[in-house]
């Protein structure tokens, strides 16, 4: 495989619940739950007899049509958000729905996308232009243009970014928790301000709940405790 990680210390052929095994048998506690993604555990049995069923019924079928899971998903999610108007798009990592962000962002007709310092949205080109990480962008350059960044928790130099030229400015996204960085939370006046400097300008709040959403830290969305709803989350 590419050496993108370099090569894994250990090779992990099973799991039950929190522990993992690898090719010696030897029996791990898993703390990383692959990197936050596993939050339900190895083998849990609600998820083998879910993902068990639906594939012993129908195991792909195209988004030219409808298919009953996805239409219920579509739903829960709309009644976590609490509005009617909700609108859902499915993907298939977090990349990709921070790709879809950044489009809906496009067809706003305005330019600017403001994102912050030491964030991440992924390894995708418009993710990567989106990620305030030089190590990670810089060499893939040039990347998706528009976006500028700001210091993750500074209202007042994020407002004088916007004031730069508020009507070419079609979103701004952040993480409720930046991940990548250490784990860095925003407080709540951070939040708050953001939604009533987008409503101001009539700005689109975006929020990268894909570390974060979920229940992973107590709410379905890390937001819902700002007492906000953003206009895109991922
Ligand atoms: C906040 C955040 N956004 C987006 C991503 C990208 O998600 P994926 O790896 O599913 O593309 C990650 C991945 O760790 C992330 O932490």
């Amino acid at each position: 495989m590419m050496n993108n990680y370099g090569t894994p210390p250990v090779g992990i052929v099973s799991g039950h619940g929190a522990y993992l095994v690898d090719e010696q048998g030897n029996e791990y506690l898993d703390l990383l739950a692959g990197i936050a993604v596993n939050s339900l555990g190895t083998n849990h049995p609600a998820v083998v007899e879910a993902v068990s069923t639906q594939v012993a019924t129908l195991g792909h079928v195209s988004n030219l049509f409808a298919s009953p899971p996805a239409v219920k998903l579509a739903q829960r999610l709309k009644e976590k958000v609490g509005d009617d108007s909700a609108r859902v798009i499915f993907s298939n990592s977090g990349a990709e729905a921070n790709e879809a962000a950044f489009k809906l962002a496009r067809l706003t007709g305005r330019r600017r996308i403001l994102a912050a310092n030491n964030g991440f949205h992924g390894r995708t080109m418009g993710s990567l232009a989106m990620t305030g990480q030089p190590s990670k962008r810089d060499i893939f350059g040039p990347l998706p243009g528009g976006v500028e960044f700001y210091p993750y928790g500074d209202i007042d130099y994020l407002r004088a970014l916007v004031e730069i030229n508020p009507a070419d400015t079609a979103a701004i996204i952040l993480e409720p928790i930046q991940g990548e960085t250490g784990v860095i939370p925003a407080t709540i006046e951070f939040l708050q301000d953001i939604r009533a400097l987008c409503d101001e300008h009539g700005i689109l709040m975006m929020v990268d709940e894909v570390q974060t959403g979920v229940g992973r830290t107590g709410s379905f969305f890390a937001f819902e405790k700002a007492g906000i709803l953003p206009d895109v989350i991922t």
